[in-house]
């Protein structure tokens, strides 16, 4: 059967002005992939299934409520649709505000957008407005922004945005045919984290539900550290947020699930984000190995009793930022001679 983009698929589970003519990109339908050498590596003994969010049209998790907020903007007659963003976002905005035909504002903090996001925005033909501030300023320049007439917000401030992105979990319960013990997954804004849960409560009424678990970086940890972080500082730009609009959404989620929501230092991010690419051949952005780095702790503290069925969301996909690898890897090799014996020699042959 074709795909034709969740709200072709979900149609009966979204709410949608009626007539609303979709934008979509034929968004969703990610695969959930089994990933036995990382499992091995970290030294668990379960089953470890990866919703690999990469694989979007704009390569993130965010197209699922993108398709959503931008289909109700244009059935409303938007001419003009704006968010806040760690990169993103605006991505996914500037895409299918392209493809509806219509106008797209970004703002975005400047100098900490991940390279491969502000070239989406860039060629998408999305106005850009950098500022001198970090992403919880943009969000409150948003909120500001939000009554002009003129202008559709598409943050997930804008509940459209959550009920998209609640299709992820119906498809990893289609996946699966059953319901996983542990959910992971990153928590930046907290939108993504709330409509998993709610994706999980709509389509498993009297449970039981998977325990949530969300990571945060410990340099950007408002949920976990219990205040707002007026400075937040991570490695992983998408999720560098003091002060997260669906804070309480995620928090409910935590508690209401028996899960929690943790962090992990930047170190345990950058070695988690190469473990992955090196034992599954998944590349995925920074943001997207805090789960990664989450599941090592809890393995470590004995929280995931053997043959539990885990599954992960990988948010975001790794080309977005190929500044991080970069740094990573500073030393790039010497040429050598187009010749066997320098080839040899270079391999160690
Ligand atoms: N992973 C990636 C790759 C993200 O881009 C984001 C958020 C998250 C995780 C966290 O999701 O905010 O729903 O908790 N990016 C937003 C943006 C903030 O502007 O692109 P969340």
């Amino acid at each position: 059967m074709s795909w034709n983009g969740i709200i072709h698929a979900f149609r009966d589970r979204l709410p949608l002005p009626a007539n609303a003519k979709a934008i979509t990109l034929f968004e969703g339908n990610t695969p959930l992939l089994p990933a036995p050498r990382l499992t091995a590596a970290i030294g668990a003994d379960f089953d470890l299934r990866l919703k690999y969010e990469g694989l979007n049209p704009t390569a993130s998790f965010k197209d699922r409520g993108m398709t959503m907020a931008v289909t109700h903007a244009v059935a409303k007659g938007a001419k003009l649709v704006i968010c806040a963003s760690t990169g993103n976002t605006s991505a996914s905005a500037s895409a299918y505000a392209a493809r509806a035909g219509i106008a797209s504002a970004v703002i975005i903090p400047s100098g900490k957008i991940a390279l491969g996001k502000l070239t989406q925005a860039l060629i998408h033909g999305a106005k850009l407005l950098p500022i001198s501030g970090n992403f919880d300023d943009a969000l409150n320049l948003i909120r500001q922004m939000s009554n002009l007439k003129e202008v559709d917000v598409v943050n997930s401030i804008n509940p459209v945005r959550i009920e998209g992105q609640k299709t992820a979990s119906f498809e990893i319960l289609e996946a699966l045919g059953k319901t996983p013990d542990f959910h992971f997954l990153p928590v930046g804004n907290a939108g993504n984290i709330t409509a998993y849960w709610k994706g999980f409560c709509e389509a498993i009424p009297k449970g039981p539900r998977p325990r949530m678990f969300g990571w945060q970086a410990s340099g950007a940890a408002p949920l976990v550290d219990g205040h707002i972080i007026k400075d937040p500082q991570t490695i992983a730009t998408a999720i560098r947020i003091g002060n997260p609009a669906s804070g309480e959404g995620a928090l409910a989620a935590a508690k209401e699930s028996n899960g929690r929501i943790d962090k992990v230092s930047d170190q345990e991010i950058l070695s988690a984000y190469q473990l992955l690419a090196q034992t599954e051949g998944i590349f995925v952005e920074p943001a997207c190995a805090a789960p990664v780095a989450g599941l090592r702790k809890a393995v470590a503290a004995g929280w995931i009793p053997k043959g539990s069925l885990v599954t992960m969301t990988l948010t975001g996909h790794g080309l977005k930022d190929p500044d991080t690898v970069l740094s990573l890897y500073p030393n790039a090799p010497n040429p050598i001679p187009p010749t066997l014996d320098a080839a040899r020699k270079a391999l160690g042959l």
